[in-house]
């Protein structure tokens, strides 16, 4: 299976770094293109068997998949100067962009196609990667599905969906690290060192994730249960936080996100 990333930024970058992690693809089977040679030297540099362009048609050439990693404003630009073999799939991370744009840039309504949307954590192979397909076999669906879950965890939905999972997974890293930065505040404000603060806040958000990741039969309600001894100080806190309207604007932010 070889693979073309067009776009060696944050996201392409760190999807070619995850591939390379992985044990699906060959390192040598992984081709990135990009307009800056800076990018795709540190790339080689950290994995050597890695093929690097600099013309995305030369890069496509052999691939089976091509995942276009560029900005959305760069995606229409980008395919109308490349022309695919039958069989190869596309597979855009660009947001926003829906199947209907990318067949009108490739002018072919039978290609087939993924839409992916990872978050910034894949550079730790902890995205959680969001795929939705246009003419894919199920076998075909599975293979994203097996490759991307290398890189944290995949699941498919369908294009309908992208935007509230978006806002969910993309966006909502930033309210999670949102509320970190917040917590450290107030640690800092008690008398705690910063970077004690972020470890200690940090560990407890991948706990809290991990309580919920680990069981499928739990949820937050009966997590939170757990540690609201009636009288203690956590109920208090997490009334101060629903006074303040905590539940209300995480909703808020998560729908103004679609
Ligand atoms: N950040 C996120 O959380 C996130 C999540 C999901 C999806 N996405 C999507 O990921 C895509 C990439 O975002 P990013 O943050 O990785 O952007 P980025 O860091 O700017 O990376 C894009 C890369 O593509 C290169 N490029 C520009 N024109 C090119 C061309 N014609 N051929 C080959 N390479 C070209 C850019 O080079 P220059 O800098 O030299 O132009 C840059 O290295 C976007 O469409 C975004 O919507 C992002």
């Amino acid at each position: 299976m070889k693979i073309t990333i067009i776009g060696a930024g944050n996201m392409g970058g760190a999807i070619a770094q995850g591939l390379a992690k992985g044990r699906l693809v060959d390192v040598a089977d992984i081709t990135i293109s990009d307009s800056s040679e800076l990018r795709l030297q540190e790339l080689q540099k950290e994995y050597p068997l890695m093929q690097v362009a600099r013309d995305n048609q030369d890069a496509i050439r052999e691939a089976d998949i091509i995942i276009l990693a560029v900005k959305p404003w760069l995606v229409k630009p980008v395919l109308e100067t490349l022309s695919f073999h039958p069989g190869q799939i596309l597979a855009s991370i660009a947001a926003g962009v829906t199947f209907e744009q990318l067949v009108e840039a490739v002018g072919d309504a039978e290609m087939t196609m993924f839409r992916l949307v990872p978050n910034t954590a894949i550079s730790q192979m902890e995205s959680m990667t969001l795929i939705a397909s246009r003419n894919a076999t199920t076998e075909e669906e599975q293979f994203f599905v097996e490759l991307f879950g290398e890189m944290g965890t995949a699941m498919l939905i369908q294009e309908s969906q992208i935007a509230a999972t978006t806002a969910l997974t993309s966006c909502g890293i930033a309210y999670v690290l949102k509320y970190i930065q917040a917590a450290m505040q107030a640690g800092v404000e008690m008398g705690i060192y910063p970077k004690d603060a972020q470890k200690m806040v940090a560990q407890s958000v991948k706990g809290a994730a991990a309580l919920l990741l680990n069981n499928e039969e739990t949820h937050p309600s009966i997590e939170i249960d757990k540690v609201t001894t009636p009288g203690g100080i956590t109920i208090k806190g997490i009334n101060e936080l629903e006074h303040a309207g905590f539940s209300s604007a995480i909703i808020r932010a998560m729908k103004a996100s679609r």
